[in-house]
């Protein structure tokens, strides 16, 4: 029986991280993934392939609608096998780079899939149906996520698309149904919609993208409106039935009324997802789960000794950077070092565009907080960089406690905010004033300043770059 000092289970961002971390550290590690790739939903069926086409569809959108007014006249011609291809090809070589630093860290990539059979033993069954056990001083659970159902609606992937199927269109959809109005829903939806489909989302909630900032959301949503994404808030779907043809869609008002019928050649379905944990045999060592399915923890420890669970699995933000810290946190800290992480600065973004990013609390978080704050807002039609670019959508919004001037958060709408954010995650991590963000030179013209500037708002001295 072969025998490690850390079996992790899933090699996603959680998952793999952890393996690396562990070699690192000079751990014997294995990697327990039943993918023919590994990288999890992240790197093959998530965040890659969809930015691979928010990246291509942002470009032929802009060659579509703003070249012009830049003096170039073109008329883009969509090659959607070849769109597919070069995102299939980006993806293959994150893969294929992650099994390279496997070895490079010599963490053992073990191919099937993990089943915890008892304290200290994770049996694996490989695709031949053979299996082999594996003894494990630590068992690391990464086994992230899978797309939430609806009740009513039968995901096919044909014609009713959960987001891997959203991500392989065979082609552009005339009319696009989406339900949530949440990330993926407004990413992908955002990605067919520049390519020529009509795009309807259907939100449960009388607004868009929960968690969001509502200022944002609100200016977000508009933004979206202008590029001609339509929206049904307040609105519930209340059953589908798909023909070879289509999908018709039968939704009603959550507050009550008629009913309607919505036609569309392609459905998405992106509620939210649900922690994958099937077959995992958690119950032979007692982790207990949650009633919605998530592991709790209690820094990266579940309620089983020696077993540990990170990412998607458990609660918190689903996002890969947050799996990533806590796969460098828990190994750090099963090999006797002190893991952390700073679960209140976990940054967001949405790659549409315009891009929204954010890290820290929201408004409406320090208004149910009872906490005073000053605000010093910017927008991007005052930034010169953005002006000479044609992108003034969108503001830098920073909320800093009345009494001390802590950053405690910042809210970005507008170009490429997405790399802009970060700024504010080290400056927060370092506990900084908004003053310090206000009195530290960026460099002209950037769309940078726009982040000086909203700080400098906060004691009211911006001045118009
Ligand atoms: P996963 O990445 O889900 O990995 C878990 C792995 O475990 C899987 O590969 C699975 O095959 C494997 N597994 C499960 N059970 C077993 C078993 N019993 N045995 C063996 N293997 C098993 N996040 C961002 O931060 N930025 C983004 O831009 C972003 N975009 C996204 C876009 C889409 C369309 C989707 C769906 C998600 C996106 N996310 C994004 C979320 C991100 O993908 C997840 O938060 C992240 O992948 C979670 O990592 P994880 O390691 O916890 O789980
Ligand atoms: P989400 O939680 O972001 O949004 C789901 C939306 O669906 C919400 O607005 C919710 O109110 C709505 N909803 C729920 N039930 C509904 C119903 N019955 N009818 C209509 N609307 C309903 O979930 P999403 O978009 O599926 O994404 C899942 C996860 O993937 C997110 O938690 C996110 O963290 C991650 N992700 C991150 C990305 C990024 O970081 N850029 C990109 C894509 C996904």
């Amino acid at each position: 029986m072969a025998q490690y000092d850390v079996v992790i289970i899933g090699g996603g961002p959680g998952g793999y991280n952890a393996a690396i971390r562990a070699g690192q550290l000079g751990l014997k590690a294995a990697c327990v993934e039943s993918r023919a790739t590994l990288g999890g939903t992240c790197l093959n069926v998530g965040c890659m392939p969809s930015k691979a086409l928010l990246h291509a569809s942002e470009l032929f959108d802009a060659a579509n609608t703003e070249f012009a007014t830049l003096g170039i006249d073109v008329k883009p011609k969509l090659n959607l096998p070849q769109m597919m291809k070069q995102k299939a090809e980006s993806v293959a070589a994150l893969t294929k780079g992650i099994e390279f630093l496997f070895k490079k860290n010599k963490a053992d990539w073990v191919k099937g899939r993990g089943r915890i059979a008892g304290p200290g033993k994770v049996e694996v069954t490989a695709e031949d149906g053979s299996t082999q056990t594996l003894e494990a001083r630590n068992i690391v659970i990464a086994t992230g996520s899978e797309p939430a159902g609806l009740p009513g609606i039968t995901v096919d992937n044909v014609r009713v698309l959960d987001s891997t199927g959203a991500l392989s269109l065979p082609e552009v959809p005339k009319h696009l149904v989406v339900i949530g109005a949440g990330i993926i829903g407004l990413e992908l939806g955002s990605v067919w919609r520049r390519l020529g489909a009509k795009v309807t989302v259907v939100e449960f909630l009388d607004r868009i993208t929960p968690g969001m900032d509502a200022e944002v959301a609100k200016a977000f949503q508009r933004a979206l409106t202008k590029q001609g994404m339509e929206f049904k808030l307040g609105t519930k779907v209340t059953g589908g039935t798909a023909s070879k043809a289509g999908v018709s869609l039968t939704m009603e008002p959550v507050a009550g009324g008629a009913a309607e019928t919505l036609e569309a050649d392609y459905v998405l379905l992106a509620i939210g997802r649900r922690p994958y944990t099937e077959g995992l045999g958690l119950e032979t060592v007692g982790v207990e789960t949650d009633k919605r399915g998530f592991i709790p923890t209690d820094h990266w420890k579940t309620s089983a000794p020696g077993v540990w669970a990170i990412g998607d699995v458990t609660l918190g933000p689903m996002l890969a950077h947050k799996a990533e810290e806590e796969a460098v946190a828990a190994i750090e800290s099963l090999a006797g070092k002190a893991g952390h992480v700073s679960y209140g600065l976990i940054p967001s973004v949405v790659y549409t565009s315009p891009e929204v990013a954010w890290v820290g609390k929201t408004e409406e978080e320090l208004k149910a907080e009872g906490r005073a704050y000053k605000s010093g807002k910017f927008p991007f039609s005052a930034n010169s960089r953005a002006k000479i670019n044609h992108e003034t959508e969108g503001f830098v919004k920073v909320l800093a406690d009345a009494a001390t001037d802590e950053i405690l958060g910042a809210h970005l709408i507008g170009p490429q905010v997405s790399e802009m954010v970060g700024e504010y995650a080290v400056a927060m991590e370092f506990r900084a004033a908004s003053e310090d963000v206000a009195r530290t030179c960026h460099p002209h013209p950037t769309r940078s300043e726009a982040l000086r500037q909203a700080a400098m708002g906060v004691e009211g001295w911006t001045m118009q770059a």
